[in-house]
């Protein structure tokens, strides 16, 4: 009896982790709720953001956030429109986390952007790229 409970339990969370996956980007709540270091309006942190952006971004996700960059027409999710009301609408810390842990073709940049206000300046640029 008991290995059968210890099986169902085992599918069950099987189960439940493929439905995880299917509804996206499961962001914990801690790291929605996580502060910028920096001032996100700060037109110098922008350009800084932008400096980033350019580097390790815009080959996917284009100048503006559109998801035309040279890479973007290759990949088979969609990058996103960032300029959008539903992407603005998440807050910083999402933003931030996204970034650093990816998803699928996105990748993860923890180790590729280590510096705290980096991060976050990138935040600070992925805002100026609001309609
Ligand atoms: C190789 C292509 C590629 C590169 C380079 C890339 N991304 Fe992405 N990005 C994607 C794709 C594809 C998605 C959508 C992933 C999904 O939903 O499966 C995505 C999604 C995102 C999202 C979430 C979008 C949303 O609607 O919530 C954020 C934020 C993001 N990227 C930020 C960045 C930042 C910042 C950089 C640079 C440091 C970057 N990306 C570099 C391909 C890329």
């Amino acid at each position: 009896m008991k290995q059968i409970m210890l099986m169902v339990a085992v599918i069950l969370l099987i189960a439940g982790s493929a439905a995880a996956q299917d509804k996206g980007w499961e962001v914990p709540a801690k790291a929605k709720a996580m502060k910028p270091t920096e001032n996100l309006a700060d037109k110098s942190v922008i350009a800084d953001g932008k400096a980033v952006w350019y580097k390790h971004c815009k080959a996917c996700h284009g100048s503006k956030g559109l998801g035309d960059g040279p890479k973007g027409a290759m990949l088979k999710a969609d990058p996103g429109d960032f300029s959008s009301a539903k992407f603005q609408a998440q807050t910083d810390g999402t933003l931030y986390y996204k970034t650093i842990t990816g998803k699928g073709e996105m990748p993860a940049y923890a180790k590729k952007i280590t510096n705290e206000d980096d991060r976050w300046a990138l935040v600070a640029y992925m805002r100026s790229l609001k309609k």
